[in-house]
């Protein structure tokens, strides 16, 4: 086979075969195909698609590029979540130890920020000490006894996805739905959990925009994961607007720690529990209701803190900033953002609240970049609020005094207030099983 001709295939519109994605992606894996030759095809695949044939032999090929693990030693049903990505989304850190407080076991593998978009592994290394990069054996040993445990993609895992992920970041082809549908599932197919939920984020925060793309997404990896024998389901979940106030690392680890103690945001709580409720149903726990209720009571008799402080603790990290979260040090700057005129917030551009964190230091523009875990953005004033010209929307943090200016100018530019109030829609838009 020649790569050439998988690329000028798949340019003409033509369907690759399970042969040729299987070359392909081993040869790459290998080191034996360039950069440019997969940069291309990536770019054919961006404009001309995949079916769902081909879709499904990149996913699995992506999932045997590298080791699967095997949790067979892991007692009790293995639950999994992930998102697809989005702006303030902190759910992982409510959601995993609410569920594992409740009986399931949570062994999860998350990622760092990509794009726009922020990651559980980059937040949870804003607590000290928190090692995201367990041996596969302590993993399955802190599993076993604490209940959870949360860690970056191993090396050896899905090694492909690696690879295809940095390139996709710096070739304008995230936003592709077979390359999106492969990356993610390729990597939780590699490892080896019972029930994989999925939050589909959609609309201006997220990388598909519209509530059909984000349905097909979904569509597409729940019949993939049930291919592969797993219980599937995924929430399609508004990203219309940033989830909970703060956007950035520590501000996030913090407002997680609000939501389980009890006093996070209406709009973060709520998505939490259906999640954890979602997962709880499909580990046979009980009927939604009942789930919810379990959801909601774990949070209110704190063991759900207590089993978030218990894995941090088990992962290495310094448990009472979990108990303490005041010990989260503030950033050494900080500046308000006003409203420019009076009315109500009817709509924001979400990636540029996510980028506007980024531009103070909360993600990375290199891969070397080291991200500053006290930057941020704290909101005020969020879609559907009545603001006055004068008030402040939102304040920025970072330790660096050079990037206020351009992230002010792009939370005001992706802020729209007029003088109707908007119909805000709700957080959970669609459920496919
Ligand atoms: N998350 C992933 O792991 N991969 C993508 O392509 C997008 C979001």
């Amino acid at each position: 086979m020649r790569m050439y001709d998988i690329i000028q295939k798949k340019r003409d519109g033509g369907a690759l075969t399970e042969a040729e994605i299987k070359w392909f992606i081993e040869g790459y894996t290998a080191g034996d195909i360039p950069d440019y030759q997969v940069a291309a095809l990536c770019m054919a695949i961006y404009f001309q698609g995949m079916n769902l044939e081909e879709t499904t032999a990149l996913t699995f090929a992506v999932r045997d590029s590298g080791e699967r693990l095997n949790f067979s030693d892991i007692k009790g049903l293995r639950v999994d979540k992930h998102s697809t990505g989005g702006v303030g989304d902190k759910t992982s850190l409510v959601v995993t130890p609410i569920v594992a407080s409740l009986g399931v076991k949570v062994a999860k593998m998350s990622g760092r920020g990509l794009g726009h978009t922020g990651g559980t592994i980059d937040k949870l290394e804003a607590i000290p000490g928190f090692c995201t990069d367990l041996p596969v054996e302590k993993f399955k040993k802190i599993v076993n006894e604490v209940g959870i445990a949360i860690v970056g993609q191993n090396e050896k895992l899905a090694p492909a996805d690696k690879l295809l992920y940095a390139l996709r970041d710096v070739t304008a082809t995230v936003d592709s739905l077979p390359l999106i549908v492969s990356s993610i599932m390729g990597k939780k197919l590699a490892a080896d959990d019972d029930c994989i939920v999925l939050d589909v984020k959609t609309g201006s925060g997220s990388f598909m925009k519209t509530q059909e793309k984000s349905r097909e997404l979904a569509e597409w990896m729940v019949a993939i994961g049930k291919r592969a024998g797993k219980r599937m389901r995924a929430l399609i979940t508004d990203m219309d607007r940033p989830l909970g106030n703060a956007i950035g690392n520590s501000l996030e680890v913090v407002e997680a720690i609000e939501t389980l103690q009890g006093k996070g945001p209406a709009d973060l709580t709520e998505l939490c529990v259906a999640l954890a409720a979602h997962i709880l149903n499909l580990a046979e726990k009980g009927d939604l209701a009942q789930c919810e209720k379990m959801a909601r009571g774990a949070i209110e008799d704190g063991s759900a803190l207590k089993m978030f402080a218990d894995m941090v603790s088990a992962q290495g990290g310094d448990e009472s900033w979990i108990l303490s979260p005041e010990k989260f040090p503030k950033a050494a700057y900080s500046h308000e953002v006003k409203a420019q005129k009076s009315g109500y917030i009817v709509g924001v551009d979400t990636e540029s609240y996510g980028v506007a964190s980024l531009l103070l230091g909360a993600g990375r523009n290199t891969k070397e970049d080291v991200i500053d875990f006290t930057a941020g953005v704290y909101l005020q004033a969020k879609t559907g609020d009545r603001v006055q010209k004068g008030d402040v929307i939102a304040v920025l943090y970072s330790n660096k005094k050079t990037g206020f200016t351009a992230a002010e100018q792009r939370l005001l530019a992706a802020t729209r207030i007029e003088k109707t109030p908007p119909k805000v829609a709700p957080l959970v838009l669609d459920i496919v099983e």
